[in-house]
């Protein structure tokens, strides 16, 4: 696509990958995502933001072909999808000077060839003057993605340049999209990239928050008209309470476990408790991160597969363990027939969340009636830990 003007002499640039299907060789992207550049010019200088992944080097460079000079790239973060392309938009332009954090200097070193004398690291709060009543201001906002990622403050147009921040996989020719079409890869997207670190962005919440944001350009999907929606999502899915929910990740090899999440997904229905069981046979991560923004139990479901958990429960386990749900309660149930390790298994791939964990329910075979009652237990006491924690 071509660069478009949304405001006086500012741009978006970048290039668009309708076909990309996975990131980060895990998380599937279903409907593509883009990596956004931004361009502002001024009668003194020009400034590019952000650059493109490396596969896409050719659509920037051609956005960019009738600009003669560039006096700064403001690289928010080091990732390659963002920066990969820095190495040829710095030896055709060969005055630009990169500003970053002083982290993202030494990344962005180690990760490509760069002259690190054309990189200027950038205070936290540092104001720069670009000229024609233009000022941007860098705040450094540590792990909206990586440890070196910043935000930059555009107060003359009310722009928030937001990194990896309040972004989405959405492939999109429109700069802009309704609300609720954005909804769910925003959401998805925060689960995937951000939910780890939703401890600091609430505290960035409360520092934006003083800001007179009119709009927010991510460095993925389309941009934010009004930063109302998508702020207030975030501070919904990084605070509060989670919803009486209950998730269940799990897989079957003979029925057993199966019988046990049917039975345990019934119980849960009956007692008006939200369940979502997901056989992770075919479930795609995404999904599976994105409900768990709000569970507030999870129950881990698998068989028992030469002494352990199930290889597909346990990367379900992993995946939990590395997104960092708010999640309250945590518990393992499943099948076996001759013992083994698989709760401790499970148990230990979720320990990094601060949940509660419940008594394993293990089952020796298929399950039977006494089974089913235990199953039943297990169920009322969700509820009943729902229900004194008030949530709804
Ligand atoms: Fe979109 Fe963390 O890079």
């Amino acid at each position: 696509m071509k660069r478009k003007q949304f405001a006086d002499g500012v741009f978006w640039m970048g290039a668009v990958d309708w076909d990309r299907r996975v990131f980060d060789s895990l998380i599937p992207t279903p409907e593509g995502t883009s990596y956004n550049s931004w361009l502002i010019t001024t009668p003194e200088k020009t400034v590019l933001f952000d650059t493109v992944d490396p596969a896409k080097t050719d659509v920037l460079m051609s956005q960019l072909a009738d600009i003669e000079r560039i006096d700064y790239i403001v690289t928010h973060h080091a990732e390659q999808d963002h920066s990969g392309s820095l190495p040829v938009v710095m030896k055709e332009f060969p005055e630009a000077v990169v500003l970053c954090t002083p982290k993202c200097r030494s990344i962005l070193t180690r990760l490509m060839p760069l002259d690190a004398n054309r990189i200027r690291v950038v205070e936290d709060g540092e104001i720069l003057d670009i000229g024609g009543g233009r000022k941007l201001q860098f705040m450094h906002m540590p792990w909206v993605h990586w440890p070196e990622t910043m935000v930059t403050w555009c107060p003359t147009d009310g722009i928030l340049f937001s990194c990896d921040l309040f972004g989405s996989h959405l492939a999109t020719s429109q700069l802009v999209v309704p609300w609720e079409v954005v909804y769910d890869p925003a959401k998805r997207y925060y689960a995937e990239i951000m939910m780890p670190f939703r401890q600091k962005i609430a505290g960035y919440l409360e520092r934006l928050d003083a800001l007179p944001i009119k709009m927010i350009c991510p460095s993925h999907g389309p941009m934010h008209a009004d930063p109302a929606p998508i702020m207030n999502s975030y501070r919904e899915w990084v605070g509060g309470k989670p919803a009486n929910k209950v998730l269940i990740p799990f897989i079957s090899m003979h029925g057993s476990t199966e019988r046990m999440v049917s039975l345990l997904v019934s119980e849960l229905a009956a007692l008006d408790v939200i369940v979502k069981p997901f056989n992770m046979i075919e479930t795609d991560l995404g999904q599976l991160a994105e409900s768990a923004i709000d569970a507030a139990t999870i129950i881990l479901a698998s068989p028992t597969v030469l002494g352990g958990a199930h290889p597909f429960v346990l990367s379900a386990a992993a995946v939990v363990g590395l997104l960092k749900p708010k999640t309250m309660y945590l518990g393992v149930m499943g099948s076996y027939s001759w013992g083994g390790r698989m709760p401790d298994q499970l148990a230990a791939a979720v320990s990094t969340l601060k949940a509660e964990v419940l008594e394993p329910l293990l089952v020796e075979g298929y399950p039977d009636g006494e089974d089913a009652a235990r199953i039943r237990e297990l169920a009322r006491k969700i509820h009943d830990l729902h229900a004194a924690a008030g949530l709804k």
